[in-house]
């Protein structure tokens, strides 16, 4: 078994907040990233994948084709959008760099699944010091 990860970025706003809380007390919880108005990120995301080496071509799987999968399951739809706002599998959702995580986890381990690999790992960026990875543990 070895794992490849491929690297795909966006940019999206977003906002942490409670609905029930004072713009202040939002403040003092989430910092700037409860800014009422508004902000963005420079996200960068590392999807990887495990598999066995196909012998004939010496790789894994063609990273053009997981790249592929990862652009129209995730960064078409998170790309220069509103996290909180445009994106239909964050519904509802607090948009932690957590909770995405896990939303892009559960858009990419089927269609992986089906491209012949298995999803491993998902490490999310929202700065260069902050970042998430998800196995997909649920607990
Ligand atoms: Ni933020």
């Amino acid at each position: 078994m070895i794992y490849i990860t491929r690297r795909e970025r966006f940019n999206a706003a977003h906002r942490l907040f409670r609905t029930e809380w004072s713009d202040q007390e939002n403040k003092d919880m989430f910092g700037g990233c409860a800014n009422p108005n508004w902000h963005g990120h420079n996200y960068e995301l590392f999807v990887t994948v495990k598999g066995k080496i196909n012998p004939q071509l010496g790789y894994v799987m063609n990273l053009k084709d997981l790249s592929s999968l990862i652009k129209a399951k995730v960064i078409e739809k998170l790309d220069h959008k509103n996290l909180n706002l445009d994106v239909d599998f964050l519904k509802d959702v607090m948009t932690s760099t957590e909770n995405v995580a896990i939303a892009i986890w559960q858009q990419l381990e089927t269609p992986i699944r089906e491209l012949g690999v298995e999803l491993h790992g998902v490490k999310l960026m929202e700065t260069e010091n902050n970042f998430v990875e998800y196995f997909g543990e649920t607990n």
